[in-house]
């Protein structure tokens, strides 16, 4: 398979000029989390295979990046993949367990563990997901619609590997922060390396632009992820930019440190629904390209009260260049599937210019 380079429609996509900071005809929407359990396609796919097995499956990988796609008028795919198999591929061992999630067997606990991890080319440790975009770009390329790689950040892939699971106080990973004060920067150097190279890989294999999921950064004091933390989303994201293309930062509950995240070197910044959307451009700077931000549970809301917050939030772009509209976290298994339809509709007729 070759890479195609993207073609001249593409260019003027309005997600990519977004992206940009370019002005386009609407404001571009995209779903964090679009292809999952909310639609009935992908939990058909699900009753005979495994997520992982879906993941390694290029063919399949492709199918499932499809399915919101054929479904909404979205204006980005986001291949089909997970934040957590890098953590495979340094020799941690993953499971997702019904009803659990993910599970880590051998969670990293002391310095020695640090021993037992490597760092794999990603062509090695991760070309399902390489080979999966090549695909994916195949089928979407006539469609004009770009592709989104993604990667999870380091804080949020060692709150996973230290945790062993997900967490809802991140007690382990912020003891080992504030205690293993050595270790924790060997660990970090490892994750910003492998992330960098995962994502620049993507880049290679044909992603329009990357984000990195930084999803639990904001359990952190912004002191302590200025020390412990920039460092390594920099070095990953510095790595990352040598593929050439722009590269999306989200997390939740980081609205006390916006000014830290647009140190990043991130060219577009992720906010949740816990700030107004005109704030967060005030603390960011007007010329910063922002996604967001609409409060999945929203959703879940009958259609005039959702159509007022999705109001609310293109109100508060007022049709600035650079708003890619998005929730302001993953959407929600159970997410009515109508209410997604009219979403993506009425974004794309409210803010036509
Ligand atoms: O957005 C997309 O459509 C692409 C697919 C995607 C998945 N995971 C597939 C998935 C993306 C972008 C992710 C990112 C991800 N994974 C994050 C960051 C985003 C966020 O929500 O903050 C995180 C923290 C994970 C880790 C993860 N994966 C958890 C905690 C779980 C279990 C809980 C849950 O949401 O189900 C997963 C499993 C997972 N990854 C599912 C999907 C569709 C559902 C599992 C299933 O099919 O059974």
């Amino acid at each position: 398979m070759t890479h195609k380079t993207p073609t001249t429609n593409l260019d003027t996509a309005p997600f990519l000029l977004a992206c940009r900071g370019e002005q386009s005809t609407v404001t571009p929407l995209w779903l964090m989390r679009q292809a999952g359990r909310y639609m009935e396609e992908y939990r058909a796919l699900r009753q005979e295979y495994g997520i992982l097995d879906i993941i390694k499956t290029p063919e399949l990988a492709r199918d499932v990046t499809l399915q919101p796609i054929d479904a909404f008028d979205l204006d980005a795919a986001i291949i089909f993949a997970d934040i957590l198999p890098p953590l495979e591929g340094m020799g941690l061992s993953l499971e997702f367990v019904k009803g659990e999630g993910p599970v880590i067997h051998n969670p990293i606990r002391s310095e020695a563990d640090l021993d037992l991890l490597t760092i794999v080319p990603p062509e090695q440790a991760l070309w399902f997901t390489l080979d999966a975009i090549k695909l994916t770009r195949e089928a979407l390329d006539p469609r004009g619609i770009p592709l989104i790689g993604f990667s999870g950040a380091p804080f949020t892939l060692a709150s996973y590997a230290i945790e062993g699971g997900g967490s809802k106080n991140h007690i382990l990973v912020k003891s080992f922060l504030f205690e293993q004060n050595e270790a924790w920067h060997r660990l970090m150097g490892m994750f910003a390396e492998v992330v960098g190279h995962y994502m620049k890989a993507q880049a290679a294999a044909g992603a329009h632009v990357l984000q990195i999921f930084d999803s639990w950064v904001g359990a952190l004091h912004p002191d302590d992820y200025r020390d412990h933390v920039l460092p390594y989303t920099q070095k990953a994201i510095a790595i990352a930019k040598e593929g050439g293309v722009p590269i999306i930062h989200f997390g939740t509950n980081t609205s006390g440190m916006l000014p830290l995240i647009k140190e990043s070197g991130a060219d577009i910044i992720g906010v949740d629904w816990r700030i107004r959307l005109d704030h967060a451009w005030d603390i960011l700077g007007h010329e910063t390209p922002i996604m967001g931000n609409l409060d999945p549970i929203a959703l879940f809301a009958p259609w005039d009260q959702l159509k007022a917050r999705t109001k609310a939030v293109l109100d508060q772009a007022n049709g600035r260049p650079g708003h890619i509209f998005n929730l302001g976290h993953g959407i929600l298994p159970k997410t009515p599937v109508d209410n997604v339809k009219r979403l993506a509709e009425f974004v794309h007729e409210y803010s036509k210019q």
